[in-house]
Order: C-alpha cells, then sequence, then structure tokens
C-alpha cells in the first residue's frame, strides 16, 4: 500500500509552534510505516546518518519529542523522516495522521555515530539495517560522501515482510537517476534485502547471511575483515547486540565520532521496559 499526499510548497504558510516546520509531503508504506517530509531551518547544518528530535505539542502543551533519524542527505533542501506507527504509542499514535500543512516540531541539534568521521578509511562499507533503521542509512545512500569514500557499498536490509522493505527498495530504485550521484551509485552499490517471515528472493536474517558467508557468495565478494570493510548497523537492540558479535568475528572493532575504527552502531528505537 502506497498512500501520497502531496502539496505545492508552503510559501505562505506561518509556523506557530516554537521550533516548528511544515509538513509539505506524507506517504503511507504499511498499517505500520510512513514517511513525511518537511520545511528545513535555514541554520540547521547536519552530517548524513545524524538525528534530531522531533515531535508533536502534547496535551499538557508541552512538546513530545522523540529521536529521529535524518532519512534525508545533508544537501537537501528539506527533511524526510521514516517512521514506525506504534498504535499505542504517545508519539506516533498522533503523528501518523499528519498532514501537508501541517506544523510538527523539531529540535535543531542533530548528533548520531552513523557518520563518516567516525570510521577509519577502507575499500567496502556495509550498511545493515533492520525495519525503521534504514532511516540513517536513506541518508548516507543519497551522500555524495558515501561513494567518494568507497569502492564499493553495501546496503543489507532486513525485515519480517516484503511489504516493509518498499520504501527503502524504491529509494534505492531511485538512485540511478538522481541528477547529483547517480553516475556515481553506478557498479558501486550492492542492494542486499532480506525477509524472514515471508518468501522474498533473498531470505533470512543478517547475522545468519554473514556468519555462514551466502551474501558474499550471492555478492561475489570476498569475506569481512578488518583492512578493507567498513560497517554501520542500526537496529534493535537485539539485533545490534548480535551484529556486534559477527562483525568482532571478522575482526572489526567499534568506533566512535571520538575515535574512529571500523564500525558503529546506532539504535533504531529503545525497545520496551530498556
Ligand atoms: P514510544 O513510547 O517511543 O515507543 C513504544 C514502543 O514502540 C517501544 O518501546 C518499542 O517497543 C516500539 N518502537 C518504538 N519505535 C520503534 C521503531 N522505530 N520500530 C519498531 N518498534 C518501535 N523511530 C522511527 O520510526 N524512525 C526513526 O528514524 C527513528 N530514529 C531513532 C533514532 C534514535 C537514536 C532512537 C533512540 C530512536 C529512534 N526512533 C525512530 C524511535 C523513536 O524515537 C520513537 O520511539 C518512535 O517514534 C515511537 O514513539 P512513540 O512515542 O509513539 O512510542
Ligand atoms: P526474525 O523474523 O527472524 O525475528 P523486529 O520486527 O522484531 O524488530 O525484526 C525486524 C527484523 O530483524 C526481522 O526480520 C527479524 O528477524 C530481524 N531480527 C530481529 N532480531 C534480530 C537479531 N537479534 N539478529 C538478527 N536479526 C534480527
Amino acid at each position: 500500500m502506497t498512500v501520497m499526499t502531496d502539496a505545492a510548497p508552503q510559501a505562505a504558510a506561518k509556523p506557530h509552534l516554537p521550533d516548528a516546520q511544515i509538513v509539505t509531503q506524507v506517504k503511507h508504506w504499511t498499517d505500520r510505516l510512513f514517511s513525511f517530509r518537511v520545511t528545513r531551518p535555514k541554520s540547521l547544518r547536519f552530517r548524513s546518518g545524524e538525528f534530531v528530535m522531533i515531535g508533536l505539542l502534547g496535551d499538557t502543551g508541552k512538546p513530545l519529542l522523540r529521536a529521529y533519524s535524518i532519512a534525508s542527505p545533508a544537501w537537501d533542501d528539506e527533511l524526510e523522516f521514516y517512521s514506525i506507527k506504534v498504535p499505542d504509542g504517545p508519539l506516533t499514535s498522533r503523528l501518523q495522521h499528519i498532514q501537508v500543512g501541517d506544523e510538527i516540531i523539531l529540535r535543531p541539534k542533530p548528533v548520531g555515530t552513523l557518520v563518516h568521521d567516525a570510521l577509519l578509511p577502507g575499500n567496502r562499507i556495509w550498511f545493515l539495517a533492520t525495519g525503521t533503521g534504514f532511516a540513517p542509512f536513506a541518508s548516507l545512500l543519497r551522500e555524495p560522501e558515501t561513494y567518494e569514500k568507497y569502492e564499493s557499498v553495501i546496503m543489507m536490509h532486513t525485515c519480517r515482510e516484503v511489504g516493509e522493505l518498499e520504501y527503502g527498495r524504491q529509494l534505492v530504485e531511485s538512485l540511478k537517476d538522481d541528477p547529483l550521484i547517480g553516475e556515481m551509485v553506478a557498479g558501486k552499490l550492492q542492494y542486499y534485502p532480506t525477509t524472514t517471515r515471508e518468501p522474498s528472493a533473498h531470505m533470512g536474517r543478517i547475522t545468519d547471511n554473514l556468519l555462514s558467508g551466502k551474501v558474499f557468495a550471492d555478492l561475489n565478494l570476498p569475506p569481512m575483515d578488518a583492512e578493507h570493510d567498513r560497517a554501520m548497523v542500526c537496529g534493535s537492540l537485539a539485533f545490534n547486540h548480535d551484529v556486534k558479535a559477527v562483525l568482532e568475528k571478522f575482526g572489526l572493532h567499534e568506533g566512535a565520532n571520538s575515535e574512529p575504527l571500523e564500525y558503529v552502531v546506532e539504535k533504531a528505537f529503545v525497545g520496551d521496559g530498556i
């Protein structure tokens, strides 16, 4: 299901909330997933892969904010977000109903570890995501620096069902026609989407496909090693924990903005009770 609402730029619209931005586009991908675009504050500078706090005014009149990866690249005039719909989630039970012309709150203080500066130079970069963990890579896949820094870019995205891959699939598909990076992407990007609970062309968990060597065989790549391979990881806490163990097995070490190494990790969300 893709339901889209779009409109001419809201040039005349004036925001009323503090730090408000205007919604310019909303697309619903499944019952649980949607994406939207908002105006970009003129002063906002960020590195592709970072996240910000966004939200709506709560019932008490106080802002109800949550962390969101910016899914658009640093050069884009607007900001894009890719979101879950949690039925009784304080924010997303309401956010899922936003429409073009509505206002959201956006605190312009970007942070995060999924940035190129946090990795040592290498030959291949692996983007490893489950679910909405694809969002920071929607930014990095549209970032020219990704293709300038690496000979090979591999995007592995895993969801339970095929429909949940659609936002990522369409985004990857659109890259080859992108006037800015279309030529840079050609021959460099390999996309490896998998499902775990519905049949599709490629199946299985990212951890299993790395450990079994299946993904290397399918993509005709050598196994990962610390000299050539770099990775960025974004998924649930359990996924991040298990992928880290796999990457360490291949000899990669976790880096940070303050100490660039071979891989970096970010939470796609904080689970119940954690
Ligand atoms: P919450 O009370 O925040 O969450 C309720 C429960 O829903 C959680 O305990 C968890 O079990 C589940 N849940 C929350 N978010 C997700 C999710 N994304 N996928 C699956 N289950 C989830 N969310 C996005 O949709 N897109 C993003 O780009 C994004 N980036 C994030 C970046 C960081 C660094 C962090 C820490 C979180 C990010 N989140 C993202 C999660 C987001 O902050 C909220 O948790 C989410 O919007 C739900 O808000 P809520 O108030 O409706 O429910
Ligand atoms: P699976 O269906 O085998 O659990 P979820 O919706 O639970 O967040 O999961 C999103 C995707 O991430 C699913 O395909 C799921 O596979 C996979 N996944 C969940 N936990 C892990 C993990 N610890 N290691 C690898 N993949 C995981």
